[in-house]
């Protein structure tokens, strides 16, 4: 089981936090994070149902972390295992992560993949996106994986559509004239892209459109 409590900073001001597996007590907080952190146009059926949290918490427990501040849980973060092979590196989310339900969790699997991060609007920009990051990247290093994995949406990219293609969108997020609300995050985080997959999740303002980013095991090479 995984709990590590830290101080995140708000304007200066140490804020105590806890990052935690989440249990079924926690449920209905998970489920009202998600009704905030992915508002319409986004699809409410894509919001986390009570199946797909139990199955979480029963096949992959290890995948399912949530951070809590002042006893409130504000963010969480959800992966399974699979094995994936580098030289074919396409899929959709519904494929890798079964919908997110993840009944395809493959204990053997090579990759912690990502199915879901989100934080809380009110609680965002302290830093506990990474933190929670951070935490999976330390079970990848604690499983002897050889990689995080995940598929970033990309929802700034409505607003360039007519202009760019979702390839030079990505390229002026890595020169920096461009940040993305997702793919600049991940960045931050130390992800690195892969490739852009086309009809990755049902997501308007990405046009459907997502970038596999990778976070490699340091220890594996
Ligand atoms: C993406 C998300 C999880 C980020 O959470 P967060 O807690 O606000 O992020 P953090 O505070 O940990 O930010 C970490 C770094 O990313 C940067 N970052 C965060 N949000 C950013 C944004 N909107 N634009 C540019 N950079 C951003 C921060 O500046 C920070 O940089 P630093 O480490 O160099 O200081 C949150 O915005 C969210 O829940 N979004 C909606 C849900 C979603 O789309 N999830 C992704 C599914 S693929």
């Amino acid at each position: 089981m995984y709990r590590k409590e830290l101080y995140v900073f708000n304007e200066d001001i140490p804020k105590k936090a806890i990052i935690r597996n989440y249990t079924s007590e926690d449920f209905e907080d998970l489920i009202r994070i998600q009704q905030e952190s992915f508002p319409p146009p986004f699809p409410s059926e894509l919001w986390w149902n009570e199946q797909q949290l139990t199955n979480h918490i029963s096949l992959f427990p290890d995948g399912a972390l949530c951070v809590e501040i002042d006893g409130r849980i504000v963010g969480s973060m959800t992966g399974l295992l699979v094995h994936f092979d580098p030289t074919h590196p396409a899929h959709t989310w519904e494929e890798i992560t079964d919908s997110g339900y993840i009944r395809n969790h493959d204990p053997n699997g090579n990759t912690l993949y990502v199915v879901d991060i989100c934080v809380s609007p009110a609680y965002r920009k302290l830093g506990l996106g990474k933190w929670l990051m951070q935490s999976m990247y330390e079970t990848v290093v604690r499983l002897n994986l050889d990689r995080l994995l995940g598929g970033g949406r990309m929802p700034g990219y409505h607003r360039y559509a007519k202009e760019l293609s979702a390839v030079e969108y990505l390229q002026k997020i890595l020169t920096g004239e461009l940040k993305d609300p997702v793919i600049t995050f991940l960045l931050h985080c130390g992800r690195t892209p892969l490739q852009i997959v086309e009809n990755y999740l049902e997501d308007e303002e990405s046009l459907n459109y997502a970038v596999l980013m990778e976070w490699k095991n340091p220890f594996k090479q």
